[in-house]
């Protein structure tokens, strides 16, 4: 890393969404660097929330229970912040498409009430957002980098894309940094596998580990950017830490295109057992699928220094060592 993430110490951060997938591993890390931490997270279903995602730093974290909605609960919080990492979101694409509402809520209403907070309560602060390869939509050339059109094929995409240009748009306007992480499909540890709606390389594992057979929809050669959620915790925290990435987009993955059924052969080979069958696409699924996708990292490794370091095969074997550890606490309802 060009700045140390040791830079991180004693710092203020907020995390929307911190009860989340992502949200929470960058929660453990930012606990581990010595940050004082607040999540701000609305718990609500289908969603990844999960106290479990923060058992081992549970009181070393302050939980506020609030919804990026709310902008009277949202704005005080937002006073005092050193970093915002801006995780909370409607993250279903076909959710998006049955509920634009929600979706328009959530994503775009959601990140306006975080940008005017910051405008009226704390302009010092400096937030990541966190973006989504969605916003692209089906790749013109190969691999995708920052300029490459956005064109997305679902709501969530377009909101998405939507809420980036509001926070940048702000961040430019008030004098706040901003940057916004296109991320691709991240797997690991702290993904809910409780349904298939995202996260779909966590859903396969759960899948194979109770021998039920994984469904492949079409051809199965479609391509995907898997990214370990090890490296995009580091992704946001070199952004959090480096100056250079300020008022900027990364598109953030490994670079490295891998068949959707070369993916599921290495979930099957890290749990040992299971199966996998062809089925059609059902339509609302095809109508918004993308053929191929992979990016290139050249500007973020160029200005933080960050590398996507786990590969697939070792990245699905810690994953799969994760959820035979602690496999209750991610299938058991949750209640609050
Ligand atoms: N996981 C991926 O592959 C991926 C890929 C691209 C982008 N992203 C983005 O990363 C972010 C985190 O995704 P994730 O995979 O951790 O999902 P997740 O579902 O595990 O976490 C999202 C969290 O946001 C919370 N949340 C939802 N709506 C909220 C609201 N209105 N107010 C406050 N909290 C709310 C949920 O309760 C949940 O804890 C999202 O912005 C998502 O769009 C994720």
């Amino acid at each position: 890393m060009k700045v140390p993430l040791t830079e991180l110490k004693g710092k203020k951060a907020l995390i929307t969404g911190g009860l989340g997938f992502i949200g929470s591993n960058i929660a453990q890390q930012l606990v581990a660097l010595g940050a004082r931490v607040t999540i701000y997270d609305a718990c609500l279903d289908p969603y990844g929330w999960n106290d479990a995602n923060i058992a081992e730093i549970a009181g070393e974290v302050e939980v506020i229970r609030g919804d990026v909605r709310d902008y009277e609960k949202l704005a005080p919080l937002v006073k005092q912040q050193e970093i915002i990492f801006h995780m909370a979101a409607q993250v279903g694409r076909e959710i998006s498409m049955s509920d634009p509402q929600l979706d328009t809520d959530i994503n775009c209403t959601g990140t306006l009430n975080l940008c005017r907070a910051i405008e009226k309560n704390n302009r010092d602060v400096k937030v990541i957002y966190a973006g989504s390869r969605g916003q692209i939509g089906e790749p013109i050339y190969l691999p995708v980098d920052e300029d490459h059109p956005t064109l997305p094929t679902d709501i969530y995409g377009i909101n998405k894309l939507a809420a980036e240009k509001y926070l940048l748009l702000y961040g430019k306007v008030y004098g706040f940094d901003a940057v916004s992480l296109r991320l691709n499909n991240v797997y690991g540890p702290r993904c809910q596998m409780r349904h298939c709606f995202y996260g779909i390389l966590n859903w396969f594992i759960r899948n194979a580990m109770e021998n039920k057979p994984i469904t492949v929809y079409g051809d199965g050669l479609q391509t995907r950017d898997y990214i370990h959620v090890d490296d995009v915790v580091r992704a946001f925290l070199a952004a959090a830490v480096n100056p250079a990435a300020n008022g900027n987009i990364y598109m953030i993955g490994t670079g490295v295109e891998t068949k959707f059924l070369d993916m599921v052969e290495q979930v099957l080979k890290a749990v040992g057992q299971g199966s996998y069958i062809h089925v059609p696409f059902p339509p609302e699924r095809e109508s918004i699928d993308i053929r191929k996708f992979v990016v290139t990292c050249r500007r973020m490794i160029k200005d933080t220094g960050w590398q996507p370091q786990v590969d697939l095969a070792d990245g699905v074997e810690q994953t799969v060592q994760f959820y035979r550890r602690r496999h209750k606490e991610y299938l058991t309802p949750i209640a609050r």
